[in-house]
Order: structure tokens, then sequence, then C-alpha cells
């Protein structure tokens, strides 16, 4: 699985599917969430609003699936991460959950190229060095016949940096 850096706007990439820095609603919200409603249309919230009335709210660490709209990529994977509060351990592991459930839902459905945004580094505040490194680890540890390549979309230059250290 080779992976990639782009410093830029997620609901630009044209990869098979973008991860969406969801809230357990997943109603939309500010930050991407906000964004990729915003460039993919309503499609994408009545879909979230079908998982929500079949399943109910979207648990943190869980991912689910939606159609991309009118964005360039063909899904949206909703995930959840976890909110900063100071306890590094469990929220590491739900910020590893994110990353791994996200890539066990796009191998399901054999998705190739796949690109995440950097979750809950944003409103979460979730330490962006931390969040970085379990980023790479867990995506170079996942295990994939099927998943080709996996793009790291940076918004803002910290990240971007601390990316960039972590994938050289
Ligand atoms: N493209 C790529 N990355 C983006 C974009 C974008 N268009 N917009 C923001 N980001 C980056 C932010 O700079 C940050 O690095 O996404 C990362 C995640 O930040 P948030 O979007 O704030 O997400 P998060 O910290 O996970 O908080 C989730 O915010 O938007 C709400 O509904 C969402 O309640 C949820 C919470």
């Amino acid at each position: 699985m080779k992976t990639e850096l782009i410093k830029g706007d997620i609901t630009k990439i044209p990869a098979d599917a973008i991860i969406n820095a969801a809230n357990s609603s997943l109603l939309g919200g500010g930050g991407v969430d906000g964004a990729i409603h915003r460039a993919g249309g309503k499609q994408i919230l009545e879909e979230c609003i079908q998982i929500r009335n079949r399943q109910g709210k979207c648990k943190t660490g869980q991912a689910v699936v939606t159609s991309a709209g009118n964005l360039p990529a063909k899904y949206v994977i909703h995930t959840v991460g976890p909110v900063w509060n100071g306890e590094e351990d469990k929220s590491s592991k739900l910020l590893e959950d994110c990353y791994k459930n996200s890539l066990q839902l796009a191998e399901s459905l054999g998705i190739k190229t796949i690109a995440f945004p950097d979750i809950s580094t944003g409103i979460y505040k979730f330490p962006k060095e931390l969040a970085g490194k379990i980023a790479v680890e867990t995506v170079q540890n996942f295990q994939s016949d099927s998943i080709e390549k996996v793009i790291f979309v940076c918004f803002d230059d910290d990240n971007e940096k601390i990316y960039k250290k972590l994938l050289d």
C-alpha cells in the first residue's frame, strides 16, 4: 500500500473514497465535515439520516459509508474521532480505531485509493504530533490486498510539517 501526502482541500481529491471527520450525529458540522457536506450536497446528508434511522448514532472510532454526492470521489466514509480529554491511551486507541475501521470498510467495498484528513486534530483538539503518528503507523501496519494508495490530506502547515517528517 503506497502512501502520499497532499496539502489542500479533501473535497477536491478524486480518490475512490474520502474520509470525513464526522460527529456521532452524522448530521454535519464545521471543519472538514462542513466542507464535505457543503461541496457534496444534500445526497450525503440524506444517506447519513438513513443510516441514523437504521443504526442510531455513529460511535467514536466507528465508520459508516455513503455516496459522495457531487464530490469527485465515489464514496465518503464517515468516522467519528475522539475528543481530546487528556486520556492519552484511551483517546489513542479510539483514533487508531477510526483509521482501522475506515480502512476495513474501504477494503470491503473494493476501494483502491482512500484519502484521510487529520482526524480529531481540529475542533476535537487532539495533539497533532500524536495524531499524525497514530495515523501513519495504523495505515502502514494495515495489511490489504486491494487498497493500493492512502493519501494523507493536510489542510494546515503544522500538520503538513508533521506528516512530512513521519513519511520521510
Ligand atoms: N480538507 C481537508 N482537511 C480539512 C478541511 C478540508 N476541507 N477542513 C478542515 N480540515 C482539517 C482541519 O484543519 C484538521 O486538521 O481537518 C482536520 C480535522 O479537523 P475538524 O474538521 O475540526 O475535525 P475534528 O477535529 O475531527 O472535529 C470533529 O468537528 O466539524 C465538526 O462535525 C464535526 O463535530 C465534529 C468535529
